[in-house]
């Protein structure tokens, strides 16, 4: 398996039979910096491999953060990440040892080699996270990485959720924004983050006023608001249904 390219496509046979009916969630996290989101990402991924142990987890881990929080081994080299996804290890992909200097590039590679490690065999659950989304994608409808889209787009039918960190849902285009169905809001002001945050169910004035390390947590399909706190015990991140 191998990152795409135009003559780089795998054979279809490669591919998982697609499972139309699988439940995945698509999760937006936002919040200033400094919020909490990274520490609520983790939790969210302690409890997704709680109820899927033998889920495989990948990461894009620019700033090194998950290696050392989660935490695992990080991984720089395809040939690493083959071995690793071969043997249903955890992927954290540290991009700037072959990409030293072009984030953007790193990206589109790590999107493109999850897509297809996820809509290839075994079928089993993977989960994929980005943290600083806004990094990545710009406002414009086309400023999507192929790679990204595939995976918001196409993964469930290959069980693959997705997990995505944003400091403001505003940074993050439309056609990606709709396929959240899961959405966490830390307190926020910008007026344009509350309105993709109302427009998924969530009021403006409870956003805004949320106390610190308060989130909301929005099931956008099933139209049902939960309220957390984030607190440390023993240095690990705990959310604390309130
Ligand atoms: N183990 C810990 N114990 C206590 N507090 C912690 C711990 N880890 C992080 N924090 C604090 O929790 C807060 C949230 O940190 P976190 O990294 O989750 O924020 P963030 O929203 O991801 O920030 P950024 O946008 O800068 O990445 C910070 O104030 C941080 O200092
Ligand atoms: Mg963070």
């Amino acid at each position: 398996m191998r990152a795409a390219g135009r003559s780089d496509i795998p054979p279809a046979g490669n591919f998982m039979k697609p499972d139309y009916r699988a439940e995945t969630r698509r999760t937006l996290i936002t919040g200033p910096s400094g919020s909490g989101k990274t520490s609520a990402a983790l939790c969210l991924i302690t409890s997704w491999k709680k109820k899927n142990p033998a889920g495989q987890l990948f990461v894009f881990d620019h700033k090194g953060e998950f290696s050392l929080r989660l935490p695992a081994r990080q991984l720089s080299r395809p040939g690493q990440m083959q071995a690793a996804f071969e043997r249903g290890a955890t992927v954290v992909f540290n991009p700037h040892v072959c990409f030293t200097g072009s984030l953007d590039v790193a990206f589109q590679f790590f999107t493109d080699w999850t897509f297809l490690a996820c809509s290839q065999g075994p079928a089993r659950e993977k989960l994929v996270v980005i943290d600083e989304l806004q990094n990545f994608v710009g406002a414009a409808r086309s400023d999507i990485p192929r790679g990204l889209s595939c995976l918001a787009e196409t993964g469930r039918c290959y069980r693959t959720s997705l997990l995505c960190i944003a400091q403001a849902s505003n940074f993050v285009n439309n056609r990606l924004r709709s396929q959240f169905n899961q959405v966490l809001a830390f307190r926020q002001n910008e007026t344009r983050a509350l309105d993709f945050l109302e427009t998924c169910g969530l009021e403006k004035g409870e956003v805004a006023s949320l106390p610190e390390k308060t989130c909301l947590l929005r099931q956008t399909e099933r139209l049902q608001t939960e309220r957390y706190r984030l607190r440390f015990v023993r240095n690990r991140p705990r959310l604390e249904r309130i």
